[in-house]
């Protein structure tokens, strides 16, 4: 993979971002049928659409992919039809609307509601509980791979490595336990109707636009001080994140088959806001003390499975500080990990 040093422009990060892996090309030789990409229109979406149009195109064969949305975004619905993908406006909350889907017999699901939780947790709850009802009763011949996230599982101790996928879950806050929920209904309507699924626990993608690298390197380019009592975290570059995501199609059981998905470094914020202060010739200021746990996942096995990310986490700092540097934008939807009591 030929990676650059620095962003352009978003275009070139998105292309760059949407360049599938040899193994994702291969892959797609040997999939059966179309895709179809639910949620499509968030940070994740529009850059996972792209890479499997272009692994597909790589691989010589022929298939759809069809991304859907509400398209609160138009501009993300004009990016995938200029790459190549068909798009479906849809509310996933109306089941009525679900079922006039296609029925691909790939389905990513990537529809969820984290931020404004703590405001309306009732639509949290439908949006994480009911659309996964509706899109798991309607695509039961199809195999699913069901977007969910490490928030999960409890804080873990830092020295342990992480939640592994037999940590037992125990989510914190309402976000957390509606996305466990999300998962449950999956799983339930699986049982059922025999639907292999592969259940993609993430923890915190890296674009340059947003997420942990962007938030610490922000606060240390506007002085701001940064926190360092969610002490560490787990970090994955976007695109590896999707093409991981593309590649567990292959990886759809019944029963589920759970996969952690993010880097294999325990990053420590210390650590990076240091780093991102040097790289931005600043000084981070740090405050508060690290505690002993924070949320983290270990990525062991999908690793086995997936392959180890592409792009190193030095790689993404260099990235991250020159964007900073230059006046990248920022989308304005931070992860925020440093959220120690689940209140979203
Ligand atoms: N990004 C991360 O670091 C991260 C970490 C852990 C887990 N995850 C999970 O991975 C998935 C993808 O991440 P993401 O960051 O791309 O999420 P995101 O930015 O929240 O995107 C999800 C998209 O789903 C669409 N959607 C929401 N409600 C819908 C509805 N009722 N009908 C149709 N579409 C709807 C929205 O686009 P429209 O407005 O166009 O409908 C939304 O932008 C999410 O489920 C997220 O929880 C992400």
């Amino acid at each position: 993979m030929n990676l650059p040093d620095r962003f352009r422009d978003e275009e070139h990060l998105e292309e760059v971002m949407s360049q599938p892996s040899p193994a994702l090309v291969e892959r797609m030789k040997s999939l059966d049928g179309d895709l179809i990409v639910l949620g499509i229109g968030g940070k994740m979406g529009v850059t996972l659409g792209r890479q499997a149009v272009r692994a597909i195109r790589e691989a010589g064969v022929k298939k759809k992919v069809i991304g859907v949305s509400r398209f609160s975004d138009e501009s993300a619905r004009k990016k995938l039809e200029a790459v190549g993908l068909e798009t479906i406006s849809c509310d996933l909350l109306d089941r009525a609307a679900v079922s006039d889907l296609p029925r691909c017999a790939n389905v990513l699901y990537m529809a969820g509601r984290k931020f404004g939780t703590s405001g309306d947790s009732a639509l949290t709850w439908a949006m994480n509980t009911l659309v996964p009802s509706n899109v798991a009763e309607h695509f039961t011949k199809s195999r699913i791979v069901v977007f969910s996230t490490g928030n999960v599982y409890p804080l873990t101790p830092v020295v342990s490595g992480g939640a592994t996928e037999a940590t037992p879950v125990a989510p914190v806050g309402e976000y957390a336990q509606s996305a466990l929920g999300r998962e449950k209904i999956f799983s339930y309507h699986a049982a059922r109707h025999g639907t292999p699924l592969a259940i993609f626990r993430l923890n915190y993608a890296i674009d340059m636009r947003y997420g942990v690298l962007y938030e610490i390197g922000k606060q240390v380019w506007n002085e701001q001080p940064v926190d360092v009592t969610m002490g560490h975290a787990n970090v994955i570059w976007q695109g590896d994140a999707n093409t991981q995501a593309l590649l567990a199609l292959g990886h759809c059981e019944t029963p589920p088959n759970i996969l952690n998905v993010t880097g294999p470094e325990t990053l420590s914020v210390r650590w990076a806001a240091q780093n991102l202060g040097r790289l931005l010739g600043k000084e981070a200021k740090i405050v508060g003390r690290e505690a002993e746990n924070a949320l983290l996942s270990n990525s062991a096995k999908a690793t086995k499975l997936l392959g180890y990310p592409r792009v190193s986490l030095l790689t993404m700092l260099e990235w991250t500080a020159d964007w900073i540097r230059s006046g990248g934008r920022d989308i304005g939807k931070p992860s925020h990990f440093e959220v120690r009591d689940g209140k979203f």
